[in-house]
C-alpha cells in the first residue's frame, strides 16, 4: 500500500550492524564477550510528515503502526517511547525503514533498525540525542526480541571500535594490532536468539556444574581472544574460535546448517570458525589467512550453499 506524504519535512537516521566475535551466551551469565561493529550492512530510517495515524513502511510490514504484527512489537514500542520523550504527537508521521541486514541472523538487525529510527526521530524534532538515550531506547526493542538481552548489540552498533563487554561493568574498547580478515556466512536458517538463550538456561538447570564449566571456559577463551587481537596473533585467534565453537555446540546452540558451513570453512583453510550471535541458525564467522584467502573462502562458502557471505577486514 502506498502512502502519500505532505513532504514538508524529512529526517533520516542510519545505523550499522554488529558481529559477536566470541562470548555469546556466556555473556548472558556474567562472562565477557567481544563484539565488532560491522559497517558493511546497516539500517536506515526516513521520517516524513504525513497526515493521519502513524504509518510504517518496511520490507516486513507496510501499514498503520497500530496494526503492525507482533514480530514488530519491539520497534513499535521504541517508536512510542521516543515520541513520548520528544513530545511529538502520536500521529502525522510516515516512517520508512530500509535495511540491508538480514533479520534473525544474529547480525543485530532489530537493534540497528531501532537505533536508526531513534536517530531519525530526534533529527525530525531537531533535537540532539546522547549515546545513553540511544542505548536506552534501543534496549526497549531488544527486550522484545530477546527477553532479557545482555545489551551487547546496541553498544556495538553505536561503537566504532571492537568492544569488550561484561554485564554491569563499564564497556571497554579493544585496539587490535594488525589486520584480521573474517568471512561471515549466512546459513539461510532463521536463528531464534530467545529460544537459544532459553536452551542454555535449561541446560544450566539440568546440569549446573557441567554447564557452568562450559560458560566459564568460554569466558577464559574470551580473555585469550583479546590477547590474540592485541598481539596480532592470527593462529592463536583461529584456534580460540574453534575452541569457543566446541563449547557452544556442547551448550546446544549450534545446528547442522552452521556445523556444515564451519566444516567447509575449515576444510578450505580457515584458521578457525564458529557461529556468531544466538546460533541455531544464523551465521558463522571464519578467520582467513589474508585478503586473498578471504575471497576464496567466500566463494567456496557460497558455492556450497551459504545464503550470503561478507568479507570483512578488521583493521588494527
Ligand atoms: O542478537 P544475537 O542473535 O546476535 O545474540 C545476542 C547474543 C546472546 O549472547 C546470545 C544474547 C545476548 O543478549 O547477549
Amino acid at each position: 500500500m502506498q502512502k502519500t506524504t505532505t513532504s514538508e519535512k524529512v529526517a533520516t537516521g542510519a545505523a550499522q550492524s554488529k558481529l559477536i566475535l566470541v562470548g555469546e551466551h556466556a555473556v548472558v551469565h556474567g562472562q565477557p564477550a567481544i563484539a565488532l561493529p560491522f559497517p558493511l550492512i546497516g539500517a536506515e530510517s526516513i521520517v516524513e510528515k504525513s497526515r493521519g495515524q502513524i504509518y510504517l513502511d518496511s520490507s516486513l510490514y507496510s501499514g498503520p503502526m497500530e496494526l503492525a504484527p507482533s514480530s514488530l512489537a519491539g520497534i513499535v514500542n521504541t517508536v512510542k517511547h521516543t515520541l513520548k520523550i520528544l513530545q511529538i504527537p502520536y500521529r502525522d508521521l510516515l516512517i520508512r525503514i530500509r535495511s540491508s541486514i538480514p533479520p534473525g541472523k544474529g547480525l543485530g538487525s532489530s537493534a540497528s533498525v531501532a537505533i536508526a529510527i531513534v536517530k531519525s526521530l530526534f533529527k525530525y524534532k531537531e533535537e540532539q540525542y546522547t549515546k545513553e538515550i540511544l542505548l536506552q531506547l534501543a534496549n526497549i526493542c531488544e527486550t522484545y526480541a530477546h527477553g532479557a538481552p545482555s545489551g551487547i548489540d546496541p553498544l556495538t552498533i553505536t561503537s566504532d571500535r571492537p568492544i569488550w563487554y561484561q554485564k554491569e561493568k563499564p564497556v571497554d574498547y579493544i585496539d587490535p594490532k594488525g589486520n584480521f580478515h573474517f568471512v561471515i556466512a549466512d546459513s539461510g536458517q532463521m536463528a531464534d536468539t530467545k529460544t537459544a538463550v532459553d536452551t542454555v538456561k535449561q541446560m544450566l538447570k539440568q546440569a549446573p556444574q557441567k554447564m557452568y564449566k562450559k560458560i566459564e571456559r568460554i569466558g577464559d577463551i574470551t580473555y585469550q581472544v583479546r590477547e590474540a587481537l592485541e598481539k596480532s596473533s592470527k593462529q592463536l585467534l583461529g584456534y580460540l574460535l574453534d575452541e569457543a565453537q566446541k563449547e557452544l555446540e556442547a551448550l546446544g546452540v549450534s545446528d547442522k546448517s552452521l556445523n556444515r558451513l564451519i566444516e567447509i570453512a575449515k576444510s578450505e583453510g580457515a584458521l578457525g570458525a564458529k557461529l556468531t550471535g544466538g546460533g541455531n541458525g544464523g551465521c558463522i564467522i571464519a578467520l582467513a589467512e589474508n585478503e586473498h584467502h578471504s575471497q576464496l573462502l567466500s566463494e567456496k562458502l557460497l558455492q556450497y550453499g551459504a545464503h550470503n557471505v561478507w568479507s570483512y577486514e578488521l583493521k588494527g
